[in-house]
């Protein structure tokens, strides 16, 4: 089963594969804001600092927002996040 890193607090959870990473973290109360949670807020960004080939590939829409929030290379929106594989995140200092 994938591990899910919130390095932040370094606590890992299993999660099964295809797990969004969205419905994780408001099920599970996780270290991770969100805001408008489809994508054009850009409040949930992150890094996928290990495993960033284990989630699908930014959408163009993602692609984005993420380049209206940051310039950090290669962040993500978490709430357009499937967990395919382990991965360790961190959230982008806005
Ligand atoms: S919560 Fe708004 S872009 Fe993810």
């Amino acid at each position: 089963m994938p591990k899910l890193t919130f390095l932040v607090n370094g606590q890992t959870h299993d999660v099964p594969a295809g797990t969004r990473f969205l419905d994780f973290c408001e099920q599970n109360n996780a270290p991770h804001e969100f805001g408008c949670t489809v994508g054009s807020c850009g409040t949930c960004c992150l890094t996928i600092e290990r495993g960033a080939e284990n989630v699908d590939p930014a959408s163009a829409d993602e692609q984005e927002t993420v380049a209206m929030c940051t310039d950090v290379a290669g962040a993500r929106l978490g709430c357009q996040l499937v967990i395919r594989g382990d991965i360790a995140i961190r959230p982008v200092e806005r």
